[in-house]
C-alpha cells in the first residue's frame, strides 16, 4: 500500500428530514463512519459530509398536519438528526441540509447547464389529482384494490399482497388517501432529464468498476429495458425549490437530494477555505469521492446521478458503495413485535458502542441483508468486547497500578508475540479499505484470543504471589497491555469512545494506524479504570418494550366503528358541552350488506325515526349482515358525512367490546325506538 496522503470525500444517504432515525438508518451511517475513521488513522485527508434530506410532499403534508410550517418541522428534525449521530459517535464534518441557499445555487447550476445542452425537455402529461386538497397526487399517495389480486388498501405503485407493479391509474376504486376524494386525471406539463442521452457514458462508467458486481449485473438489466426519460418536475403545492423561469414548477425532490452532497462540502468549505470546492468537484478532479448507499436507493445513483454530474460538467463519483437491509431477529422492523427501534430509544437503554460493534461484526462488502438478533447480540458484545478485549487490560492493568507506579517494563518480554500482533496491520488494514469489516473483526478476536492465552499461561496473579517473581510479573502484564493496544488500535475505527478511553488510560496520544508496530516500553500508564460493562438482558427487553407500540387493528379507510378494542391512555379530557354536541340516536338497522372488497366494513341503512342513513360500519368481524337486521343500535347523527372509497358515510354506529368476534351493539326488545335521542 503506498502511504501517500489521500484525498477523499466521503458521503451517507441523506435521511428524510420527517422521521427518526432508527436501527436502519444506523447501519449505513455506522459502516461510512468506520471507514472514515480507518481513512483518517491512515493519515489521509477524509472529509465526511452529510445532510437532511427536507424536500417533498411527505415533509410538507406532515408539517401540515403537525399545523407547523415545513421550514419549523426540517428545523425540529434537523436538531433530532445530528443529536442522534452525535450520540452514535457518527464523525460528520459537516452536516447540512438540502433546503439551503448552497443546495439551491448548485441545484439551479446543473439544471441550466443540461438544459443549455438539450438534456431538458418539456411535455405535457396527465396525473392522478386531488379536486378536494387542489394537488396532483404522488403514487404513494393513491389507495385502491389491487388491479391483480383484488386486495383493498393498497398503495398507487405497487401490491403488498401479490407483490404486482402498476401505474396508480390502473387501481380499482382509487381514493386519494390524503382526502378520500377519487382522483381525476389532470394534464400539466413537466420537465424531464433525458437519461437516454447517456446510455454511452454511464455503460462505459458501469464497467469501470465504480460500483458493486451485484449492482453491476443490475444495471444491465436496466440498460435491457432501456433508459426512459425522469421527470424532474412537480407542480405546486411542492416543498422544494422553483424551477427557474418556471413559477409554480418546482424540482422534484430527488433532483436536489444528491446535489445536497455538494451543497453540503460547499457549506464546508466556507468555513475551510484552504478547501477548493471546484479541486473536488470538477470534471478533472483527481481526489476520490465515495458514496455510501442502502440498495434501495442505487438506481438515483448509478444512473441519474453520475448522468446528471457528467452532463453539467462535474466530476462523477469514484464509487457507490451499496449495503442490504437490517432485519431485526430475523423479520422487518415492526412496530407491534417492538423492533422498529429508534436511535433515541436504543441509546435511552444501550451504550451506542455495543452497536457499533455489532454492526461491524456482521458487514460485509456486498448488499446482503444483515439481521440484528437481539440475543446473539447480547451474546457477542459480552463475550468479544467484555470477555475478551477489556479483559485484557483489567487483568493487567492493576499489577502494572499498584505495584510498578504505572511502570511498564524496559523491554517487551515476548516480542515473537507483540511482532505477530504489529504484522497484523496490513492484512487488517486491507480488510477495512475493502469494508470487510466482518472478517477484520474475526481476525482482531482471534489476535484477543491469543492475548488471553498468553495471560493464562503465564497467570500473573500466581506470580505475584511468589518470591523473586516482581520482574517477571511487570514483564508479563506490559506484554498484556501492549497486545491490548494493539487491539485498541485496530478496533479503534469501530469504537472510538473505547480507543479514547484507553489512550487517556494508557497516557499515551491518538492511536494511529502505523502505531500498532511499535510497543510501548519504559512509559507510565495512568490509573485503569472500568472501561466497557457487560450488555444486561433487562435493558434490552426494556427497550423493545419501550418501542413497541400497539396497534389498533386497522380501519378499512379510517372511519372505523368507535370501538374500544385495545386498552389505551384515557386521551384528553373534554368539555361536557364538547360531549353535548355529539348527537346519539337510537337507530332500526334496516338493512345490512357485505361491501365488495372491504374486509372489515359492513354497509348500513339505517332509520333514524326522521329519515334514513347510509353508513359504513367497522363491525364484519362481529356480526353477519342477517345478524343485524331489525337490530337497534347507537349512532352518532351530527358526524359530517364522509367520502369513503365506497360511497358516503352518513355517522357512525357505536360498538363496545374487545374487538373481533365480541363487538356488542343493542339489542331489539329493551323498548327503545329509533329517532330517541339518548342523553
Ligand atoms: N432521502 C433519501 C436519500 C437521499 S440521498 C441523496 C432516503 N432517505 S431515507 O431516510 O429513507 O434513508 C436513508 C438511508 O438509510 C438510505 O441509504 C437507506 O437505504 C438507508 N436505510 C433506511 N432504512 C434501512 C434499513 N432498514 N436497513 C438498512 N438501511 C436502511 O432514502
Ligand atoms: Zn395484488
Amino acid at each position: 500500500m503506498s502511504n501517500d496522503p489521500r484525498q477523499i470525500l466521503v458521503t451517507s444517504a441523506l435521511p428524510y428530514a420527517n422521521g427518526s432515525i432508527h436501527l436502519g438508518h444506523l447501519v449505513e451511517y455506522i459502516q461510512t463512519d468506520i471507514w472514515v475513521r480507518y481513512q483518517r488513522m491512515q493519515g489521509h485527508e477524509a472529509i465526511y459530509v452529510c445532510a437532511d434530506d427536507a424536500h417533498g410532499t411527505p415533509i410538507m403534508l406532515r408539517a401540515q398536519q403537525e399545523g407547523i410550517t415545513p421550514e419549523a418541522l426540517i428545523e425540529r428534525t434537523g436538531h433530532e438528526h445530528r443529536a442522534d449521530f452525535a450520540d452514535f459517535q457518527i464523525a460528520f464534518d459537516n452536516y447540512h441540509s438540502t433546503h439551503s441557499p448552497e443546495n439551491r445555487a448548485l441545484a439551479e447550476t446543473i439544471y441550466h447547464r443540461l438544459n443549455e445542452a438539450g438534456h431538458i425537455h418539456r411535455r405535457t402529461i396527465k396525473q392522478a389529482y386531488d379536486p378536494i386538497k387542489e394537488m396532483f397526487l404522488p403514487d404513494r399517495f393513491i389507495k385502491g384494490e389491487c388491479p391483480r389480486c383484488g386486495a383493498a388498501d393498497q398503495y398507487g405503485d405497487s401490491c403488498e399482497v401479490c407483490g404486482a407493479t402498476y401505474a396508480p391509474t390502473e387501481l380499482k376504486n382509487a381514493v386519494s388517501a390524503i382526502s378520500g376524494a377519487t382522483p381525476i386525471e389532470k394534464e400539466s406539463e413537466h420537465y424531464f432529464f433525458a437519461l437516454g442521452d447517456f446510455e454511452a457514458m454511464l455503460r462505459k462508467w458501469t464497467r469501470g468498476e465504480h460500483t458493486q458486481s451485484e449492482i453491476a449485473n443490475k444495471l444491465d438489466e436496466w440498460f435491457e429495458t432501456g433508459l426512459q426519460d425522469w421527470d424532474i418536475s412537480r407542480d405546486a403545492p411542492y416543498f422544494g425549490f422553483e424551477i427557474p423561469d418556471a413559477p409554480g414548477k418546482y424540482f422534484y425532490v430527488w433532483l436536489d437530494a444528491p446535489i445536497g452532497y455538494m451543497a453540503s462540502f460547499k457549506h464546508y468549505c466556507d468555513t475551510h477555505p484552504w478547501l477548493d470546492f471546484d479541486a473536488w468537484w470538477g470534471k478533472d478532479s483527481k481526489h476520490e469521492l465515495y458514496h455510501f448507499i442502502g440498495k434501495d436507493i442505487a438506481y438515483f445513483h448509478t444512473l441519474f446521478w453520475p448522468a446528471m454530474l457528467h452532463g453539467s460538467d462535474f466530476r462523477t463519483p469514484t464509487a457507490v458503495f451499496c449495503h442490504g437491509f437490517l432485519t431485526v431477529n430475523g423479520q422487518k422492523m415492526s412496530k407491534s413485535r417492538g423492533t422498529f427501534i429508534t436511535a433515541r430509544a436504543y441509546l435511552q437503554h444501550l451504550n451506542p458502542a455495543y452497536l457499533r460493534y455489532y454492526y461491524a461484526a456482521k458487514l460485509g462488502n456486498g448488499i446482503e441483508d444483515i439481521d440484528l438478533n437481539l440475543e446473539d447480540f447480547l451474546q457477542r458484545v459480552n463475550s468479544d468486547l467484555v470477555g475478551k478485549v477489556v479483559n485484557i487490560a483489567s487483568r493487567c492493568a492493576g499489577f502494572i497500578n499498584k505495584k510498578y507506579d504505572g511502570r511498564l517494563s524496559d523491554t517487551v518480554a515476548d516480542p515473537g508475540l507483540f511482532d505477530t500482533f504489529a504484522a497484523a496491520r496490513e492484512p487488517i488494514a486491507a480488510l477495512f479499505e475493502n469494508r470487510e469489516y466482518s472478517h477484520a473483526v474475526r481476525e482482531i478476536m482471534a489476535l484477543a484470543d491469543q492475548a488471553n492465552q498468553y495471560i493464562d499461561a503465564h497467570k500473573p496473579w500466581v506470580l505475584a504471589k511468589q518470591a523473586g517473581k516482581e520482574q517477571e510479573v511487570q514483564d508479563v502484564c506490559s506484554v498484556g497491555l501492549n497486545l491490548f493496544r494493539v487491539l485498541v488500535t485496530y478496533l479503534k475505527p469501530i469504537l472510538p469512545m473505547l480507543a479514547e478511553e484507553s489512550e487517556q488510560f494508557l497516557n499515551i496520544e491518538p492511536l494511529r494506524w502505523e502505531d500498532a508496530a511499535t510497543a510501548l516500553t519504559a512509559h507510565t500508564i495512568n490509573t485503569f479504570k472500568p472501561l466497557m460493562t457487560r450488555v444486561e438482558k433487562d435493558h434490552i427487553d426494556a427497550m423493545v418494550e419501550a418501542s413497541r407500540e400497539n396497534l389498533q387493528p386497522a380501519p378499512d379507510t379510517g372511519a372505523p366503528a368507535a370501538t374500544a378494542c385495545n386498552i389505551e391512555p384515557v386521551a384528553e379530557m373534554i368539555e361536557f358541552d364538547d360531549f353535548a354536541r355529539v348527537d346519539l340516536r337510537i337507530a332500526r338497522i334496516v338493512k345490512a350488506e357485505h361491501v365488495k372488497g372491504a374486509d372489515k366494513l359492513l354497509q348500513l341503512t339505517l332509520d333514524i325515526g326522521t329519515e334514513t342513513r347510509n353508513v359504513f360500519a367497522g363491525i364484519k368481524s362481529a356480526y353477519a349482515p342477517e345478524d343485524l337486521e331489525g337490530k337497534l343500535t347507537v349512532m352518532v347523527v351530527n358526524l359530517q358525512p364522509r367520502k369513503m372509497r365506497f360511497g358516503v358515510s352518513e355517522g357512525m354506529v357505536l360498538a363496545a367490546g374487545p374487538g373481533g368476534k365480541d363487538l356488542w351493539i343493542l339489542h331489539p326488545d329493551d323498548g327503545a325506538e329509533p329517532g330517541m335521542r339518548i342523553k
